[in-house]
């Protein structure tokens, strides 16, 4: 039977295939902060061009959007940011540890990591106070005559106060949206299991404007559509859930809010959030802006409200990550592999010449491979033994592997190989492209029993 997935096993795959590693390593690394390698970039990429596919792409009511990372001060100001974008944390005088209030029973104290902060003698804790996540900067070259700017903490505020453009030069009626995906930053305290959370991230959010009256069936809608999402990727039925925010829970701009939550190694936890942020965030930049964000159309009039979906860029991929990992025993040998959905592999195809000495092999292996790049992300590796080659591919999740061996020099034939079911097939060496890209066009499900 193999073993359950740990975050360890998870991040020690990353690392060891160059997904992602330590940020700033090489100074003893920097805490809830990562860098993303080549295979890493690559999957991070197809998780947010599967994203804009089914927000924009595939509908005709959603227009994208990209606003900068650093606004106008003011705007952080009437979202609500600058005061009620803070978590409650207690310091410990005695370890110089800080702890967030509200999780202080899952915490470790300092001195003494079998207990919780304040259990011993050893911990001197502060009265809570309240710590504003938002990265603060400054513009300007003077620092006195500078003026005060923050990091984005959501890409969300870039799109309400960008509402009037996109209403009138996209020329949109409500019911209609705008996505975007892009940085933010926050000032995270919590440990960050891995890139679950980070101080710098990225998100993807998709602001839904709708007629006030249609709101609560829109933010049914987007609930729906957004699990469907995850699911259509990969991810098991049995491993993603739906919770709704009570009302001590709900943030300061929203009246009703479910999580999307995955079975993470570390229990379940948010993978995506769908707000319904009601007229909160218009009205408010209406209010301090004096610019009128509303509909206007003849006699109709309104403020619409917002249903908003909203999910992390990195932990999407952490999910998916999670949900593909598998170990196996084939004869005899252990592999793991990563059964992702092929649209989101990083790599699509591999070929792999059997005997990398041969100098046939290789150049036929060189052509097909020079073939297939054009199509699809592909990869050549001549390096070592096949069987490594393999666990190689496996292991980043290249669903196809095409072998060249004698026969290909025989009669021009290739073996593909599944990376799910380890089948082999020979086809033509002249229709392997063809042939790959309509496997990579096929309805795809996890293999994984759920
Ligand atoms: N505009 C609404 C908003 O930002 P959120 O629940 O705070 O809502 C949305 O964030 C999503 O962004 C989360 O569901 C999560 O996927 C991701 N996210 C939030 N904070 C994060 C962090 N520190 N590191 C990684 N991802 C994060």
């Amino acid at each position: 039977m193999p073993e359950a997935v740990t975050m360890d096993k998870i991040v020690s795959l990353a690392r060891r295939r160059g997904f992602v590693f330590p940020s700033s390593e090489i100074y003893g690394g920097l805490g809830s902060s990562y860098d993303y390698g080549h295979y890493g970039v690559l999957l991070k990429e197809n998780v947010k061009a599967r994203w804009l596919e089914a927000m924009v792409r595939e509908r005709d009511d959603i227009v994208a959007l990209d606003s900068s990372i650093i606004l106008h001060p003011a705007v952080w100001e009437a979202s609500g940011h600058v005061t009620g974008f803070a978590d409650p944390l207690v310091d410990c005088r005695f370890c110089k540890r800080r702890y967030r209030a509200d999780q202080i029973a899952d915490a470790e104290c300092g001195a003494r990591p079998s207990k919780h902060p304040g259990e011993t003698d050893k911990c001197d804790l502060t009265e809570p106070r309240q710590f504003n996540l938002m990265f603060q900067t400054r513009i300007g070259p003077v620092e006195e005559t500078g003026q005060d700017a923050y990091l984005r903490p959501e890409t969300a505020q870039g799109i309400f106060i960008n509402f009037k453009n996109v209403a009138q030069i996209a020329r949109r009626k409500p019911p209609f949206g705008i996505a975007q995906i892009g940085k933010a930053f926050r000032n995270e305290i919590t440990p960050g299991n891995f890139i679950f959370r980070t101080l710098e991230f990225e998100q993807m959010e998709m602001e839904y404007f709708v007629p006030p009256a249609e709101a609560e069936e829109w933010f049914r809608f987007w609930v729906e559509e957004r699990r469907a999402w995850h699911l259509r990727y990969g991810i098991r039925e049995s491993h993603l859930r739906v919770r709704e925010h009570d009302a001590e829970e709900l943030s300061h701009y929203s009246s009703a809010t479910s999580d999307l939550e995955y079975l993470f190694p570390m229990g379940w936890s948010e993978l995506e959030g769908i707000a319904h942020r009601g007229d909160f965030d218009l009205r408010a930049h209406t209010e301090a802006s004096g610019t009128k964000l509303e509909w206007v159309d003849g006699q109709e009039r309104y403020t619409p409200h917002v249903v908003e979906p909203a999910l992390g860029v990195n932990r999407s991929m952490l999910a998916f990550m999670v949900d593909a990992y598998d170990e196996e025993v084939v004869a005899e040998r252990e592999r793991t592999v990563l059964r992702l959905h092929p649209a989101l592999a990083p790599v699509k195809v591999a070929v792999l010449p059997l005997i990398p000495r041969n100098d046939d092999m290789v150049a036929k292996g060189r052509a097909l491979y020079e073939e297939l790049r054009r199509a699809v992300v592909a990869e050549y590796d001549d390096s070592g033994q096949i069987g490594r080659r393999y666990r190689r591919q496996d292991e980043i999740g290249t669903p196809y592997a095409l072998t060249i061996d004698e026969q290909t020099l025989e009669d021009d034939t290739v073996t593909i190989r599944d990376r799910d079911s380890l089948a082999q097939e020979r086809i033509p060496i002249s229709g392997a492209r063809a042939f790959v890209q309509d496997k990579l066009g096929e309805d795809w499900k996890t293999p994984k029993p759920s």
